[in-house]
């Protein structure tokens, strides 16, 4: 690992993580923005995410010595740096030049995880190079064999924690694509040329610096071998159904898979205690941010029932964390660890690594600042206790 990138002059003006999202605007061409930052039909549960950490506020204690304070936390037997990891999120390398492998070395850099999507564009064994401790994120192939080929591919590479998605079981409604011309296949016309030919830094940077030097992107982790070009009329079933994938698969790849497994995807609490029950080793509550069906759940509204149904193993969220209050807010309620998606999509995309390493500090120091505030030392002295909640929805009981 070299020296650390110097924060650029573009990124001084960058303060949150949401000024990430405003750089990414201007810098990506429409479609690629819009695919990120969209979600799906209405956006009801993408904003219902953001909503349901605002109907939590903090009840901070004073007097207490919050010099020594620790924001590491340690999962599936690892120390962390900060309780927020890197979520998987496909197509990474469109929208930032070798993007897995920029958020993989970031995450490596900060000691925090990193999951690479199993939609993604960059083989699984390059980027695991750059992160040994990255965990690899399986969308499942419709077949047994074709399921374990690809786990085993993982395996082979160093791959030790693998995460199922499971909230994918059709595609997904992104009408929002469509309206701004995101499509896979992509298909190339005079709507993209002008796209690419208005945003000169993405399209020298990122795309075309792709082009010379990899060759056409494919869907590089979708099996055991390569997928189709990114182009190809056929690529769409990588993305597609896995409409009859049930509890048998994943009994499946429990006894298949030796190191950590988690589910992802999970919002009903019976869910989270049979996954626990038939061998998982994590949950992480979320609905995709929002990016599946749409009115689905807020997960921070869940997460407590789900907390509650699995004592036993670490019970993850994602979904709509922007900020170190809501951290904070997740893990009061329960939350052993959070992962955030697109603001690090954004930070790749404009300023590559350096902009990776930026926003991990930026949400580092708002968690260690807030826990200062709110007077605790570790992660773990959160609980309900420092919560008042003027939520409108009761959060019933786990009942079996
Ligand atoms: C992929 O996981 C996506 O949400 O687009």
């Amino acid at each position: 690992m070299g020296a650390r990138p110097a924060l650029a002059a573009r990124m001084r003006h960058i303060l949150c993580l949401d000024d990430f999202d405003q750089a990414a605007r201007s810098h990506l061409p429409l479609p690629v923005y819009s695919y990120i930052a969209g979600a799906a039909e209405t956006n009801q549960s993408f904003h219902a995410n953001r909503e349901a950490f605002r109907q939590y506020e903090f009840v901070p204690r004073v007097l207490v010595d919050i010099t020594g304070r620790d924001t590491g936390i340690t999962l599936f037997g690892q120390r962390f740096e900060a309780p927020f990891g890197i979520a998987p999120m496909g197509l990474a390398a469109l929208s930032a030049y070798r993007g897995d492998i920029v958020l993989a070395a970031a995450a490596r850099r900060e000691n925090i995880p990193f999951v690479m999507s199993g939609s993604s564009l960059i083989r699984l064994e390059d980027v695991v190079k750059v992160n040994p401790d990255a965990w690899f994120q399986a969308y499942l192939p419709g077949d047994d064999s074709g399921m374990l080929a690809l786990l085993e591919r993982a395996r082979q590479a160093g791959y030790k924690t693998l995460v199922i998605t499971l909230d994918t079981p059709a595609a997904a409604n992104r009408e929002n694509n469509v309206r701004a011309g995101f499509s896979i296949p992509v298909r190339p016309g005079v709507r993209l040329a002008w796209q690419g030919m208005t945003h000169p830094r993405w399209l020298f940077g990122t795309f075309l610096r792709t082009l010379v030097q990899h060759g056409m992107p494919h869907f590089e982790n979708s099996y055991a071998t390569r997928g189709a070009p990114i182009l190809s009329p056929n690529v769409e079933r990588n993305l597609g159904d896995r409409g009859h994938l049930n509890w048998h698969h994943l009994r499946m790849i429990r006894a298949h898979w030796s190191g950590p497994l988690v589910v992802k995807g999970v919002l009903d609490a019976r869910d989270a205690r049979r996954a626990a029950d038939e061998g998982a080793n994590g949950v992480i509550v979320s609905n995709h941010g929002g990016r599946q069906l749409d009115g689905a759940v807020a997960p921070l509204r869940v997460l407590q029932r789900i907390v509650e149904a699995c004592p036993d193993i670490p019970v993850m969220l994602d979904s709509g964390v922007r900020r170190g209050s809501d951290v904070l807010k997740a893990l009061a309620l329960g939350a052993k660890f959070v992962f955030v998606g697109r603001p690090f999509s954004f930070a790749a995309a404009v300023a590559g690594e350096a902009g990776v390493l930026h926003a991990i500090d930026l949400l580092k120091a708002e968690v260690s600042r807030n826990m200062a505030l709110l007077g605790v030392t570790a992660v773990d002295q959160l609980d309900p206790d420092c919560l008042i909640s003027h939520a409108t929805f009761s959060q019933p009981e786990y009942r079996p």
